[in-house]
């Protein structure tokens, strides 16, 4: 099959390298020279572990990128992995999604077999109808052999190859059973191998999937962050309890670790995307809501246990972990933003630390002193926030010993807490 992939961000730059590898033949589209220049090179535009190796495996042979859209009649299907960023009302903004739809359909207009655009990006389910499917047959004009689709995606940052070649659901939304059947084919080889569930569906619900997938996880975390704050205010350890809770099969063990909350490129974006979408329909989300109001409160809780053991005017702070998770230099909506925000309102003076995610914290944050390494944080510090469970953290121990007073306040359950600290768990 020839596949054409608009977008070479994080989404389309990953299914292009997979679909190569799945043995289809792609040409991966994208307005930015410098990154068609990259993908030809074999190199990957986004770090990611498995994608270098498959770029520099099929880049020039099933893969080839380039910033024109000739190949789109050529192939049998198109995937638009074009990025929709939060509006200020925390709806998306579809402008760039829609240019592109519009122009995959002028170059289809005269192409006479039947052709799919499916959607990779994320959109909200009206959106499909009122905006993007009128985009592709306003650039289609009188040809109506153009069908749109749905295809989301699940990826992980971190673990996004091995996620898309080993996926527990794939989801086709489609308006007819020739598009379904075009997805399969799609699909096809992973299928071949790995046994994956396969939801077949129109568009729109296809849609609501991705949105009720990703609101239902990060409401599941909120939820725990609100039980496991109770436990604390208890003097009980929210792990324990959730481990418990993680017996029952309805519940599942997945997903029940409290702390400082969620952050990423999906979640955030997402739960407030479904949520402005829902309030268009003058409906008021209210778990949603609270959902995100909670991961909001996560951080000012861990400034209050901080506050409770540290004077913070004037004090020297250490933060350790910038990226939102770990495995990962991004840092978008990482719970260390809003910390750092706090600590600065509270007058401390902020050392900050993370393996990977310092440079572009030092963009955000240029004003606070960072430094290369968990034990140059910690000395001289009148106490630490742990946001970022790396690993490396788990195995500090005379560090704290440097700090001017070892006061420790964890977000993620990873410090091992010992005798000669004053150790604060947020939720245990
Ligand atoms: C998420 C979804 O998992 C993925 O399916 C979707 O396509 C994109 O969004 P990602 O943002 O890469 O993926 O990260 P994920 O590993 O799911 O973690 C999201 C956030 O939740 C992180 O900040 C993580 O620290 C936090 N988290 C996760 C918790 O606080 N507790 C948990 O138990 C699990």
């Amino acid at each position: 099959m020839h596949i054409t992939v608009i977008g070479s961000g994080y989404v389309g730059t990953t299914i292009a390298a997979c679909f190569a590898d799945l043995g289809h033949d792609v040409t991966a589209i994208d307005i930015d020279e410098e990154i068609v220049e990259t993908l030809n090179d074999g190199q990957s535009p986004i770090s990611e572990p498995g994608l270098d190796d498959l770029l520099e495996t099929h880049a020039g042979n099933r893969l080839e990128a380039t910033t024109s859209y000739d190949a789109v009649p050529e192939s049998d299907v198109t995937f638009l992995a074009i990025g929709t960023p939060s509006n200020d009302d925390g709806s998306i903004d579809l402008g760039a999604l829609e240019a592109a739809a519009e122009a995959t359909g002028e170059a289809v207009a005269d192409k006479d077999e039947r052709h799919l655009v499916v959607i990779k990006s994320t959109v909200t389910p009206p959106s499909i109808e009122t905006v993007l499917e009128p985009a592709v047959h306003r650039g289609a004009g009188e040809n109506e052999n153009i069908e749109v689709g749905m295809n989301p995606e699940f990826l992980r940052e971190g673990s996004a190859v091995s996620d898309f070649l080993s996926p527990d659901k794939l989801v086709f939304g489609a308006s007819s059973e020739w598009g379904t059947d075009r997805l399969h084919t799609v699909f096809e080889p992973l299928l071949e191998d790995h046994d994956a569930d396969i939801v077949e569906t129109d568009p729109q619900t296809a849609s609501m999937i991705k949105y009720a997938n990703n609101a239902f996880l990060a409401s599941k975390i909120s939820l725990v962050n609100d039980l496991g704050n109770i436990c604390k205010e208890f003097d009980l350890d929210a792990y324990e309890v959730m481990e418990a809770i993680g017996l029952d099969d309805r519940i599942s063990e997945q997903f029940l670790r409290s702390g400082v909350g969620w952050g990423g490129s999906c979640f955030p974006k997402d739960v407030n995307a479904i949520i402005a979408a829902a309030h268009e329909e003058d409906y008021d989300p209210a778990v949603l809501e609270a959902t995100v109001e909670v991961n909001d409160r996560q951080p000012e809780r861990m400034l209050e246990l901080l506050a409770d053991h540290v004077d913070l005017e004037g004090a020297r702070i250490a933060v350790l972990g910038l990226a939102f998770k770990p495995q990962t230099d991004d840092i978008r909506n990482s719970r260390a933003i809003p910390m750092i925000e706090l600590l600065k309102e509270q007058g401390a003076e902020i050392v900050a630390y993370d393996p990977v995610a310092v440079d572009p914290m030092q963009e955000r944050f240029p004003d606070i002193e960072y430094v290369s390494s968990a034990a140059d944080a910690l000395d001289g510090a009148d106490g630490t926030v742990v946001v970022t469970d790396w690993d490396e953290f788990a195995t500090l121990d005379e560090e704290f010993d440097t700090m001017a007073t070892p006061v420790v306040i964890d977000g993620r359950r990873i410090v091992q807490p010992r005798d000669e600290i004053t150790y604060e768990g947020l939720t245990w």
